[in-house]
């Protein structure tokens, strides 16, 4: 374990681009491993999590390099071209790549057992082993369908149209893999559009995919079996990351930066549409598209933000960023609510109870229901001085980070290894902004 301090700042400022999308960095993995020929990946995530998925894809027979430019090659095996692992994969802290992967196997004619480290053996897997179980894979799982778990694959499963009750980009997403190599059209339902990487990407390459949506539901049909060609795929920044640089600047005062390149697609964009409300001044400019993906910069400067009520309709596009926008909310004059987040306790770690014993500590009031929170900001920076414990949550380590270069008291988290699943150098890159992130020594 390695504690890291992180001491207030007088200034933070300067320009930036970042690491690759996670969530689009495993789809470029996995959509190039089912395409014919090479892709080549250009900001791919060099993050433990996608590393994660890029090694299961080469147990699974799908040669991927890094090459001398930095970018990297998928030689894909075409849909259906798996082949059965000689070992178990695992999936590290990599929930997205778990999951994925799980509906990607499903639906090939061999078994693979999947496990992770000790926060994703505790995260659910009901959620996708029942849908795949609808079109025909078996499953043998730990109790409460938790990892290790075993997968029987079959080239002969049955296309389904599956209605989510939760809205999941991973559900989703493992539905779409496993239909990729299913005779028929797979369709899913969901009840909030969630992000749209799988069906962005899936049609880029050549998939037939369908849409049809309405004020109710969303529906998502992709036709089975397609020849995927391979294709350059370059990958924008991660919003998610670009979150805690950005608050950071929001409650810092005199703060100014910018983020180059980062990736806006409108299913994701929750938390800017968010601090924009609060009263955050950010500005977004060089609108482009990539991949079909919307990418551009984002400018932000010290802000006095308000407490505001964030509606349950906008949990799906900034669902992992509950834990930086309670930060903000902290700094904000007045109460913020998080309405109808109970997902957020499904994830790396129980994110709302760690966000509740963080901030308490941190001295800041809050409330907290089975499923909202609530967060009475004072309109300055809480006194500090917590010390948090991040349990292999990456994103609850940074938003405590990014507290602490506020607050009068210093914060510590007492183990800031996870952090390098998502975004690798976080503790540099904030440094180079005038962060002071002192990293301890291993316990
Ligand atoms: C992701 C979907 C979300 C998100 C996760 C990445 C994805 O999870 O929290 O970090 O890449 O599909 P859920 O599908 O569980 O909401």
């Amino acid at each position: 374990m390695t504690a890291v301090e992180s001491h207030r700042v007088e200034a933070f400022a300067g320009e930036l681009s970042l690491p690759g999308d996670k969530s689009i960095s495993h789809r470029a993995l996995i959509t190039g491993a089912s395409a014919v020929g090479e892709t080549r990946i250009f900001g791919l995530l060099e993050g433990r999590d996608v590393i994660a998925t890029a090694n299961a894809l080469r147990f699974l027979g799908v040669v991927i390099e890094k090459n001398y430019d930095g970018s990297w090659s998928v030689f894909g095996r075409g849909v259906g071209g798996l082949s059965e692992s000689p070992t178990i994969l695992d999936m590290g802290n990599s929930g997205t790549g778990a999951r994925l992967l799980i509906g990607l196997v499903a639906a090939h004619p061999f078994n693979t057992i999947f496990s992770g480290d000790t926060s994703l053996r505790t995260r659910p897997m009901e959620r996708v082993m029942a849908p795949l179980r609808h079109m025909g894979a078996v499953f043998t799982a730990r109790s409460c369908a938790r990892l290790p778990l075993a997968v029987c694959g079959s080239d002969l499963l049955c296309p389904v149209t599956e209605k989510l009750d939760i809205a999941s980009a991973q559900v989703k997403s493992a539905i779409l893999l496993a239909g990729l190599n299913t005779r028929g059209q797979t369709t899913v339902i969901e009840p909030l559009p969630t992000r749209d990487h799988t069906e962005n990407i899936l049609a880029a390459f050549g998939a037939e995919i369908s849409i049809e949506a309405n004020d109710q539901a969303k529906a998502i049909t992709l036709t089975g079996q397609p020849e995927i060609l391979a294709r350059e795929i370059k990958i924008p920044g991660d919003i998610s990351s670009a979150a805690f640089p950005l608050v950071a600047a929001l409650i810092t005062p005199g703060a100014r930066i910018t983020i180059e390149n980062v990736g806006l697609n409108p299913l994701r964009t929750g938390l800017l549409d968010t601090l924009v409300e609060m009263g955050a001044k950010i500005k977004i400019t060089n609108n482009r598209t990539a991949t079909g993906e919307t990418v551009g910069d984002i400018s932000a400067k010290f802000s006095s933000l308000q407490g505001i009520r964030v509606p349950l309709e906008r949990v799906p596009r900034m669902i992992d960023e509950y834990p930086i926008l309670a930060v903000a909310a902290a700094c904000a004059e007045g109460i913020t609510v998080f309405e109808g987040v109970s997902e957020l306790r499904l994830k790396e770690s129980d994110r709302l109870s760690a966000i509740v014993e963080g901030l308490t500590v941190c001295q800041v009031k809050v409330q907290e229901t089975e499923d909202s929170l609530t967060i009475i900001g004072e309109g300055k920076p809480p006194l500090g001085g917590g010390y948090i414990a991040t349990n292999l949550d990456h994103r609850i380590a940074m938003a405590f980070l990014v507290l602490g270069m506020a607050t009068a008291k210093s914060i510590t988290v007492d183990d800031s290894s996870a952090i390098d699943t998502s975004f690798p150098g976080f503790e540099k890159f904030m440094n180079g902004l005038g962060a002071d992130l002192r990293v301890g020594v291993e316990r």
